[in-house]
């Protein structure tokens, strides 16, 4: 059993596509430990994303982050981390295979629906970040 962050970006919220989304995690097996709806200011999409801090889509995409509400999720399965990816799709909808979501409805390599951790180390430190122990059931 593994669990992973899951966020539904604010273009995918202004898509009103959330409970789509959360039906394809349930289809496939993943369950949600924890759900909540955030706004992340600037400065806490900044903390968030801090290992892109010198990639130059940095100040970008912290912006977008920061441009409306957000969904986090921890789902949790077996193999959730690369299940989660797998039902995301490439970073960039353009090499994302079809029926994944990133494929269905992202705009671009950064307006991309959804965010999901890549490994266990990260995954810890993403649901630390918005979840306490207490909110994970
Ligand atoms: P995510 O999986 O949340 O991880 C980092 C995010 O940075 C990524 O999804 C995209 O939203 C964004 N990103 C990654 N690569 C690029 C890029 N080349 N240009 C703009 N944004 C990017």
């Amino acid at each position: 059993m593994q669990r992973t962050l899951s966020i539904i970006k604010p273009d995918g919220v202004k898509k009103n596509i959330i409970g789509e989304i959360i039906s394809r995690f349930e289809k496939n097996g993943l369950r949600i430990a924890a759900i909540k709806k955030v706004f992340l200011s600037k400065e806490d999409a900044k903390r968030f994303y801090i290992v892109h801090k010198e990639r130059p889509f940095y100040d970008s995409l912290t912006d977008f982050m920061s441009e409306g509400p957000i969904i986090v999720m921890v789902l949790e399965g077996e193999d959730a981390i690369i299940k989660n990816r797998d039902i995301m799709g490439a970073t960039n909808p353009a090499n994302a295979l079809p029926g994944t979501i990133r494929r269905d409805f992202a705009q671009d390599v950064e307006r991309n629906i959804v965010h999901g951790s890549d490994s266990p180390e990260t995954a810890k430190t993403e649901i630390a970040f918005f979840f306490s122990e207490l909110e994970i059931l």
